[in-house]
């Protein structure tokens, strides 16, 4: 795929996969607009892709302030015209057992893991609607098939990023605007840092090139590694009791 003449905006960009797509995106001849909050980690990023010939700007911002997020995307427009490709990553983790669950933290995932999605996809919707082209990468998660233990946020969360996306495709058919979900298992990055039992976790580099060939082939979704994910969906037709006795035993749990 020739990206030399494509503009991508990738939130969740200063560190982990977003950082990893980023970087790859734009060495392979992407411009890329990179969101997040902190903005000394962005811009060590975007001198980075900058020395190597890239081409890259950094957008600090919030994905749970709406405005911030139409900002920065106006700035990526005007600085290279329009805006191809969103790549919707940021997110935050949480694991809780459900007698400590607290309103103000499952806020804080869902505002982050879903309504900062919200905020990046109407930030570029109506643009790419009007140039007939454009496509959406959401970063789900495995997380989002299942209730996991100790996961009620983020599951929830990334169940809702999933269905999020998939109502958007449907929505978005014939406008020249492709959607892609992507869901996860487990990667190096600081998200999981310090978590015990993560079957089959998988190294950052590897992870972003499994990723770059879905986006490369605008795939409606995908998830992966193969046999996490093909544990997973084989959960979503157990009965009820025997998904619960399994997962409360699995080694998912902390
Ligand atoms: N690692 C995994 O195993 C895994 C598996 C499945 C799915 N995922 C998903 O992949 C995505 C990236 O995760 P990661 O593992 O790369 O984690 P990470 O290294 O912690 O990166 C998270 C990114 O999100 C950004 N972010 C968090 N809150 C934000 C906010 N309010 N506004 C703007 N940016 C915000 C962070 O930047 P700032 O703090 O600078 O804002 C950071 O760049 C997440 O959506 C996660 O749920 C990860």
């Amino acid at each position: 795929m020739d990206w030399s003449n494509k503009v991508v905006l990738v939130t969740g960009a200063s560190s982990g996969i977003g950082r990893g797509l980023a970087v790859e995106l734009a060495r392979r001849g992407a411009s890329v607009g990179l969101l997040a909050r902190r903005r000394d980690l962005l811009e060590a990023a975007v001198d980075e892709i900058n020395e190597a010939g890239g081409s890259a700007l950094a957008l600090p911002a919030d994905v749970t302030h709406a405005d911030q997020v139409r900002a920065a995307a106006c700035e990526l427009r005007r600085k290279f015209g329009y805006i191809d490709v969103l790549v919707a990553n940021a997110g935050v983790g949480g694991t809780t057992y459900a007698v400590d669950l607290c309103e103000k933290e499952v806020t804080k995932v869902i505002r982050v893991n879903v309504i900062g999605a919200v905020n990046s996809v109407t930030a570029v919707i109506p643009h790419m609607v009007q140039r007939g082209s454009g496509h959406l990468v959401a970063i789900s998660s495995l997380a989002g098939y299942r209730g996991l233990p100790k996961s009620a946020a983020y599951c929830a969360s990334k169940a809702g990023v999933s269905a999020l996306f998939e109502s958007l495709r449907i929505d978005l058919a014939h406008t020249g605007v492709d959607v892609s979900i992507i869901h996860p298992g487990f990667i190096k990055t600081p998200l999981t840092a310090g978590r015990k039992h993560m079957p089959y976790l998988m190294e950052l580099d590897d992870a972003v090139a499994k990723m770059m060939r879905v986006i490369e082939k605008r795939k409606k979704t995908y998830s992966f590694p193969w046999q996490l994910a093909m544990i997973v969906r084989a959960c979503m037709f157990l009965p009820i009791p025997l998904y619960d006795w399994i997962a409360e035993r699995n080694s998912f749990r902390e």
